[in-house]
């Protein structure tokens, strides 16, 4: 027990300089995961048609496309939010099947949408431990404890990584501004993440400043080992931290490149159904 008398029980991950958590289970495959075939229909609505998708440890992946284009369904699906109608996703070798982001998490994949999904009425440390307390539960031995102190530390590390000043932990998360607030996700994310981030617009709110940082965050997330996995609509600042490009257009992968001599108006093109010399696999579909 603790000296603030809240006592939880939280699993106590390897951190490495960069605060990036390993896992031996997670450890194994050069790929965050392996999508493939993903499809999703809403009613009458075809969100997404038959998109394939890898991320790897190390990279940084961009998804672009248009409003509608589906960048979120797939989203959904990688990290158990939606259940696809078909396709698989492969972790570690294996296809799984993930019911919620609790079991993505498991597999190692944590997510910040784009709605952020942060508790507003909780404190901002109680947001960063949010579901985790359950999720240790019934399986004991392979856990630690971690005092409210033990929280507000780890709390800070990753909130300092960020460069985010907040007034302070306890203060609720509706009291923040939304550039606060989408910090405090994306420091829960990276403060969760095993081996990949799935990010939704994680600068839309943010200003130029904010957005650089989280931005750095990212790059620097990558380079610890992570694969993460960006959703924006903001493509010259993305352009400069991804390794690869997909660009969705009606629920279709559009382009897949390595970002090399990629430029913006390629994307744009892609995003549109027009061809560019680098953007000619965009109209395979
Ligand atoms: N829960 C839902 N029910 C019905 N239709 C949905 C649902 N979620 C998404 N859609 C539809 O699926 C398509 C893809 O939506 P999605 O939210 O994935 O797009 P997006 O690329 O993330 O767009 P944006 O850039 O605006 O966030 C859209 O036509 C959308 O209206
Ligand atoms: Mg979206």
């Amino acid at each position: 027990m603790t000296e603030a008398g809240s006592t939880i029980r939280a699993r106590v991950p390897v951190i490495d300089r960069q605060g990036a958590r390993s896992d031996k289970a997670a450890e194994h495959s050069e790929y965050v995961f392996r999508a493939r075939s993903l499809t999703k229909t809403f009613g009458h609505v075809k969100a997404i048609t038959d998109v394939s998708i890898d991320l790897k440890r190390g990279e940084v992946l961009a998804l672009f496309g248009d409003n509608g284009a589906g960048k979120s369904t797939v989203t959904k699906m990688l990290c158990g939010v939606y259940t696809p109608d078909s396709g698989e996703i492969e972790i570690n070798g294996t296809t799984v099947a993930m019911r919620s982001t609790r079991d993505a998490e498991r597999h190692g994949v944590t997510v910040v949408h784009q709605d952020l999904a942060l508790a507003p009425h909780l404190s901002v440390l109680e947001n960063m431990f949010l579901g985790h307390e359950i999720l240790r539960r019934g399986i004991l031995g392979s856990f630690g404890v971690l005092s409210r102190s033990d929280m507000a530390t780890r709390s800070n590390e990753a909130l300092q990584r960020l460069s985010i000043t907040l007034p302070s932990l306890s203060v609720a998360v509706q009291n923040l501004s939304g550039g606060q607030r989408q910090a405090v996700a994306v420091a829960r994310a990276s403060m969760w993440s095993r081996s990949g981030i799935l990010m939704d617009e994680p600068t839309a709110a943010l200003g130029t400043i904010q957005s650089d940082i989280v931005c750095t965050l990212i790059r620097d997330t990558a380079n610890s080992g992570a694969g993460v996995m960006v959703i924006s609509h903001d493509i010259p600042r993305i352009l400069e931290i991804a390794d690869r490009i997909v660009v969705l257009r009606h629920g279709g992968v559009a382009l897949n490149e390595p970002v090399g001599g990629l430029q913006r108006r390629d994307i744009v093109a892609a995003m549109v159904g027009l061809s560019t010399n680098t953007a000619g696999e965009g109209e395979k579909k």
